[in-house]
């Protein structure tokens, strides 16, 4: 007898160790009302915490995403403005950026900044190519490459280099240009490198290169704008000369390639670039609120920023928009504003 138990086969001992229960632990839930219930108030407690984590995991990405997306340099829009130690803008053509030159001079003045000097007429670092080292006046009030302090002429910006020439002092710089409605920069840009400026045939291109790419594309030099938009289609060629001025100057000026502007890869990857390179980017048809920003972004007062007879931003931007009642009415509000308003620092 003895002698058979210690045969017997291991597992079959556990069995009976473990399970105590005389149907080897195979009890049923009985299928009455309180299991029920309590059956439906588990499955409703496992949704819930099931989908407050869901809930929760969004939060958190909304916050992160929030976190990143948020400037690592210059928190230009928290309560204090901070005076910049200098700044960049950018000048475009056809952009209002004449105004907003002027308004970026008296701001000079007003934070005792110098400004640079230009290379070449209202041009700077080798426009139209993209702005490098090897185009930029020596000045013997310093070297350009310690400290920027006021830069503000027509340039074409270059995403490669820009960030370089201010990565010393990137914190204290503010970068500024103007954009415009497309169609509006088109006609303005058509009209006064072409339509205005016709005076016979251009054999060969001045510095500013005055009736191209228009001439070259239609062969004449008295066509409407109506006449040269139904041959674009045909005739353009990026090889023409200054052709980004019929194609997209704004995009060109802020440093995009001409050949790769169809390539949306690159248009893309490219306006992600300028958006962390630029701190402001002005929209010239919201003069009003733009002035605002610079206000807060250079940390100035509003009446610097004021310029009488505001006759170039008419020209530009409220005669087709708003009524001369209307623009009377704004400048007595800077009037007003320029009285009491103080810089919010
Ligand atoms: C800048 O503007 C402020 C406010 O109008 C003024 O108090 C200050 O004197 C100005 N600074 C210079 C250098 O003009
Ligand atoms: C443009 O000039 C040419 C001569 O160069 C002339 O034959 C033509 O009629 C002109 N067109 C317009 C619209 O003035
Ligand atoms: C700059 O300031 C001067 C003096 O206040 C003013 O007369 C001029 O209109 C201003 N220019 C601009 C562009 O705001």
């Amino acid at each position: 007898m003895g002698s058979f138990w210690v045969f017997k086969p291991r597992e079959v001992i556990l069995k009976r160790t473990v399970f105590q229960m005389p149907d080897a632990g195979r009890a049923k839930i009985q299928f009455n009302r309180t299991n029920v219930i309590l059956g439906i108030v588990l499955l409703l407690s496992f949704a819930g915490v099931l989908h407050h984590l869901v809930v929760l995991r969004k939060i958190r990405v909304a916050y992160v995403h929030n976190e990143r997306s948020k400037p690592k340099v210059n928190p230009i829009w928290s309560k204090k403005c901070v005076k910049p130690e200098g700044y960049v803008f950018l000048k475009k053509h056809k952009t209002a950026s004449t105004t907003f030159k002027g308004i970026m001079v008296n701001i000079s003045k007003n934070l005792t900044l110098d400004g640079e000097k230009r290379w070449l007429g209202p041009q700077g670092g080798c426009y139209p190519a993209p702005f490098d080292p090897t185009c930029w006046p020596y000045s013997e009030e310093g070297s350009h490459y310690e400290k920027i302090q006021a830069m503000s002429y027509h340039f074409r910006w270059n995403l490669d280099y820009m960030p370089k020439l201010l990565a010393n002092n990137r914190e204290n710089i503010r970068t500024i240009t103007t954009i415009r409605d497309p169609l509006d920069t088109f006609r303005s840009v058509f009209n006064y490198f072409y339509g205005a400026k016709r005076k016979g045939p251009h054999d060969d291109c001045d510095i500013t290169c005055f009736g191209e790419p228009f001439w070259s594309i239609t062969q004449s030099y008295n066509s409407t704008i109506g006449e040269f938009l139904d041959q674009l289609d045909e005739k353009y060629t990026d090889d023409a000369p200054y052709a980004f001025r019929a194609k997209n100057i704004q995009a060109y000026e802020m440093g995009m390639e001409l050949k790769k502007m169809d390539d949306s890869k690159y248009v893309r990857k490219s306006l992600i670039e300028m958006d962390k390179q630029f701190d402001l980017v002005i929209l010239t048809e919201h003069f009003w609120e733009s002035i605002v920003l610079l206000s807060h972004l250079m940390c100035v007062e509003y009446s610097t920023l004021y310029r009488h007879g505001f006759k170039i931003i008419l020209c530009y931007i409220f005669i087709t928009i708003i009524s001369k009642n209307q623009v009377l009415n704004l400048q007595k509000e800077l009037m007003r504003t320029k009285k009491t308003t103080k810089c919010h620092n």
